[in-house]
């Protein structure tokens, strides 16, 4: 199925271009459904996060959907706030979101994001690769400077960052530093957390090509081959973004949208970071 396309990253794993975002989802019926509607439209790659609260309810919907575990990417996310407890272990808590996801691993382990400075996590994290509780790991929120530090300290290198990205957003100094490094960027808040459907460039170009402009966000980052994840908890609008396999953007419609840029050839991950 198309919304199973794959993009290989460095350390031979594949990852599905396309997946559900649940920040924001509720715990409960509401996660479990969007979970389950978006395996049932053929989506096969879930991405939560220790943060969103939600991922008991991925991993009742994995469960009640009967879809093999190896059939589809689950993503979690390691929350490192020392604040709350100076002593966090990645390795440790990703045991507790296994228990919650109801499965013995997870395919992608991300720091959420450089909280406290971007290093201090790492070693945890390929920990929790070395004890097979994680196929890949990775980052989410990190600068070009972020992935520096981390990488001239790492043993194995993230393979991911996962970060804000979509026209408005288009970050080409951290893209471009991405693909020299060998670390894929995927992309969040893809649709700018719905903001950017009503913009008129969008909305003109999908008039032209007979779609939503939500699905002209989302094949415009898949073009570029990048793993997407819309958020919606609405079964049409999952089902609808997951309708972008089927066609092309010109390179016209790509440079029209590349042209809403705001970010100027940003090297940063977020220009308003929540995390200090
Ligand atoms: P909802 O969950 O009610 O469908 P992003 O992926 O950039 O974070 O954007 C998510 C936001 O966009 C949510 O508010 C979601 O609302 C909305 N959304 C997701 N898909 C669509 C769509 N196809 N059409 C319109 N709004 C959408």
């Amino acid at each position: 199925m198309t919304a199973q396309i794959t993009r290989e990253l460095a350390d031979g794993y594949r990852i599905p271009l396309l997946g559900l975002g649940v920040w924001q989802i509720p715990d409960g019926r509401e996660c479990v459904n969007a979970v389950r509607w978006a395996l049932e439209a053929g989506y096969r790659h879930i991405d939560t996060a220790q943060d969103y609260e939600n991922e008991a309810s991925v991993g009742r919907a994995l469960e009640e959907s009967g879809i093999g575990r190896d059939e589809v990417f689950i993503t979690t996310k390691f929350q490192p706030d020392k604040d709350f407890q100076p002593d966090m272990d990645p390795a440790a808590a990703l045991e507790r979101s296994l228990e919650r996801l109801r499965t013995d691993h997870v395919d992608l382990y991300l720091v959420h994001f450089p909280q406290d400075g971007p290093t201090w996590a790492w070693a945890g994290m390929e920990r929790s690769q070395e004890l097979g509780l994680t196929r890949s790991i990775g980052v989410s929120n990190f600068s070009v400077e972020a992935l520096r530090l981390v990488g001239a300290q790492a043993s194995r290198q993230p393979v991911i960052n996962q970060v804000q990205f979509n026209p408005f957003a288009l970050r080409s100094g951290l893209l471009e530093a991405c693909d020299r490094l060998g670390i894929v960027l995927e992309a969040y808040s893809p649709l700018g957390t719905g903001r950017h459907l009503g913009d008129e460039v969008v909305k003109d170009v999908a008039r032209r090509r007979a779609r939503t402009p939500a699905q002209v966000l989302l094949r415009w980052c898949v073009q570029r081959r990048i793993p997407v994840l819309p958020k919606s908890a609405r079964r049409e609008r999952i089902e609808e973004n997951a309708r972008i396999f089927d066609f092309e953007l010109s390179q016209a419609e790509m440079a029209m949208l590349d042209g809403l840029d705001r970010t100027g050839g940003a090297t940063v991950a977020r220009e308003d970071p929540f995390w200090t």
